[in-house]
């Protein structure tokens, strides 16, 4: 039973990045082995640095990500990530697997004064190899 059990989660995890069907859970994730890439964000009025990230798709990604000024957000919908960073400079660890290429808007959640609308980033997964 276990054994069957586990099959079928590599089935599964193999469907999804077959199809590129989104985000895969951390336990059907056939790259838990490796480190995520870590990649430093730092969010002030009105814009992320770096403003574009590139990835490979498939690839872990931790994302360490603080505020050089007031409280911000930061979204990119396509991962469901969603988290607010806070004022202070404290980084908050967001993690996920890029499990489809394509380019994503990065935004910011929370409201940070006038500018908020138009603070933005880019979010570049690259099609793995084949
Ligand atoms: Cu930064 Cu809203």
């Amino acid at each position: 039973m276990r054994t069957f059990l586990r099959v079928h989660a590599a089935a599964v995890a193999g469907t999804a990045l077959l199809f590129g069907s989104g985000v895969v859970p951390a336990w059907q994730d056939p790259a838990t082995a490796s480190a995520p890439r870590e990649i430093d964000v730092v969010a002030s009025r009105f814009a992320f640095e770096p403003s574009r990230i590139e990835v490979t798709e498939g690839e872990r990604i931790r994302l360490l990500v603080r505020s050089a000024d007031g409280v911000h957000g930061i979204e990119i919908k396509r991962f469901r990530v969603n988290r607010p960073v806070p004022r202070g400079g404290k980084p908050v660890t967001i993690e996920f697997t890029a499990a489809a290429a394509g380019e994503y808007d990065i935004l910011c959640s929370e409201y940070c004064g006038d500018g908020h609308e138009t603070m933005a980033g880019t979010l570049v997964v690259q099609a793995r190899p084949k």
